[in-house]
């Protein structure tokens, strides 16, 4: 198949190579969405609803810059976004958009089926329209490239090898079920219609701009607050943690030389206990903040009730992305995450507005790209 570049061509032609990135307000989309900036790869169309988990304060750094352009809006609005490919002409689409917290869909799944399975259906469809609409060499250089999660494999155990991407999928929580129904849906859309697509199913992040909801900012927020540091469980559950920027690398490798209709794994060869990762958080902030009198940020781990239907461990073989597209994480977990603890340390005042909510304030007054 003769496909174009997309990267190579946003380069040699400036104001090509648009793409159109989904949830780009959010944790990982905000850092695909600057790091994209910063390498100078072409225009950014941001479609983001703005739920509590979209941001605008992630995207100060862009604000102003005519290579972004911000829109609120939701995947769901099939208007919009045919308004926005027609406009706009991206050669790919990045759908970071979805709802993504473990817990929140335990306690609410509705909007999870709404955004990750629904939402993705609307976007396929758009998208189908789109590509209807391109020359013969653009359709094949299109990219549907759909952002998934380990989760949809559901748990391993204690001594399997890690998942491949032709691990079964088995789902066990509202947001899995959620992201492996989409998944599914993905698949069939390029099998059945031609979409030209690709998935990439990732382990946890960790990194700038995330939520402090999940474990990693929440046990950092929580230990600066004095509050006390809440593990699940008997906190053994293992996870695969790769630094943010390393998943924005490989999906920006995947863009570019991914082979259409493929699923690609990423993870970080990085297994951890979560224990085991607030120790490790507790151990850098004793260093770059000590307590008062000497204690230990450790002192203030709880051991609070399980999460319902808890996974036990999640683990990525990303050897495929590796062999084929020579993808490597560029950070350790030791310096991923004390670049993300001196991160939370610079940026307090981003925290600050993240647990007042004044961010959502700030948002309608201050940014005039929308
Ligand atoms: P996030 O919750 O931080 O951000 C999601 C963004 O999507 C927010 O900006 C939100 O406003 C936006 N959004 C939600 N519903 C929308 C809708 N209907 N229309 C338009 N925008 C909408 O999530 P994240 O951690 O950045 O994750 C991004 C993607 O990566 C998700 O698809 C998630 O499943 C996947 N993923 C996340 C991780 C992780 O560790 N965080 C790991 C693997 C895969
Ligand atoms: P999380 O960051 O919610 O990601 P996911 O559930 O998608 O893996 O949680 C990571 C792990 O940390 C998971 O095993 C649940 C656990 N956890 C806690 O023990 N305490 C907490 O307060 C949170 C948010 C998570």
């Amino acid at each position: 198949m003769g496909t174009v570049s997309f990267l190579s061509e946003a380069k040699a032609v400036p104001g090509k190579g648009t793409v159109l990135v989904t949830g780009g307000a959010g944790f990982i989309g905000a850092n695909f969405v600057l790091d994209w900036l910063a390498l100078g790869l072409g225009t950014i169309v941001n479609l983001d609803k703005l739920t509590y988990a979209g941001n605008l304060d992630n995207l100060a750094a862009a604000s102003g810059d005519p290579r972004h352009i911000f829109v609120e809006g939701d995947i769901n609005d099939a208007g919009l976004v045919a308004k926005l490919f027609a406009e706009h002409r991206p050669c790919a689409i990045v759908n970071f958009a979805a709802e993504s917290h473990v817990d929140r869909s335990i306690h609410g799944p509705g909007d999870f089926i709404t955004t990750n399975i629904v939402g993705t259906y609307r976007l396929l469809e758009s998208a189908r329209a789109y590509a209807q609409t391109l020359a013969p060499s653009e359709h094949d250089a299109f990219r549907f490239l759909h952002v998934s999660t380990d989760e949809a494999f559901g748990s391993l155990d204690g001594d399997a090898p890690p998942f491949t991407e032709t691990s079964r999928y088995l789902p066990n929580s509202p947001y899995s079920a959620s992201k492996a129904a989409a998944d599914h849906l993905v698949r069939a859309w390029h099998h059945t219609y031609g979409l030209p697509v690709i998935v990439t199913n990732c382990s946890n992040n960790y990194g700038p701009y995330q939520f402090p909801e999940k474990l990693i900012p929440l046990m950092i927020h929580h230990a600066l607050a004095g509050k006390p540091l809440p593990l699940y469980g008997d906190g053994r559950q293992r996870r695969d943690w790769l630094y943010v920027s390393d998943h924005c690398a490989a999906i920006r490798v995947i863009l570019e030389r991914g082979r259409v209709g493929e699923t690609y794994n990423i993870g970080g060869r990085n297994e951890q206990a979560n224990v085991d990762v607030v120790h490790a958080l507790c151990d850098i902030l004793d260093a770059e903040r000590p307590c008062a009198a000497g204690r230990s940020y450790r002192q203030q781990i709880a051991f609070v009730g399980d999460r319902p239907g808890h996974d036990r461990r999640y683990a990525m073989d990303a050897s495929k992305l590796e062999a084929e597209l020579g993808w490597q994480p560029a950070e350790t977990f030791e310096s991923g995450l004390r670049k993300t603890v001196r991160w939370y340390l610079d940026n307090a005042k981003w925290v600050e507005r993240v647990a007042s909510g004044s961010y959502r304030d700030w948002m309608q007054q201050n940014y005039s790209n929308r």
